[in-house]
């Protein structure tokens, strides 16, 4: 038992130092954000830029503040899809929400990933899709925000423009 517990911590750290150089194996992003205001305003923000942003208009002067698609929202959880106006690739990307403090304090898991299996480069397109929504709907600008990421969660995280992608 012993033996296998260190194995396991080896073969992680070994595949997290791996990860630390290349980025995800596949193009996809994970974010935490953190916010002094409850879940419920949270996820009305964020559900009602996910229906501004459905059709091209917020596209035609480039970037891709458009084309998202709400699947399905309930209390904890909303799941949508963005399309690229450019390439007409399809991401998925979900927000699961944590409320924290009595409920005054909202967590937000984020999660983009690209549908096509053999994409690992996305210009951090996986990214953009969840800040766009975040920065397009005033939570950047919400009482407590703060934002955990790195190159490891998120493909080319750190170059990312989302003015563009
Ligand atoms: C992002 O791209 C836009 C449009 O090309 C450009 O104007 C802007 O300077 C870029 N931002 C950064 C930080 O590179």
């Amino acid at each position: 038992m012993r033996a296998v517990g260190w194995l396991a911590v080896l073969l992680l750290a070994a595949g997290s130092a791996g990860f630390c150089r290349a980025g995800p194996l596949h193009a996809q992003c994970q974010v935490e954000w953190y916010f002094r205001v409850p879940c419920r305003e949270v996820h009305g923000s964020l559900v009602s830029q996910i229906n501004k942003w459905r059709t091209r208009a917020g596209c035609t002067t480039g970037g891709q503040r458009c084309l998202y698609k709400l699947q399905s929202a309930s209390l904890r959880f909303i799941s949508a899809k963005h399309t690229s106006p450019l390439r007409s690739d399809v991401d998925h990307i979900n927000f699961r929400l944590v409320p924290f403090h009595f409920f005054s304090s909202c967590h937000v898991s984020a999660m983009s990933v690209s549908q096509t299996w053999y994409i690992v480069k996305d210009n951090g397109a996986n990214y953009c899709n969840l800040y766009n929504l975040m920065e397009g709907s005033g939570l950047t600008e919400a009482d407590g925000y703060k934002e955990v990421t790195s190159d490891f969660l998120c493909t080319q995280h750190s170059s990312a423009n989302c003015t563009v992608y």
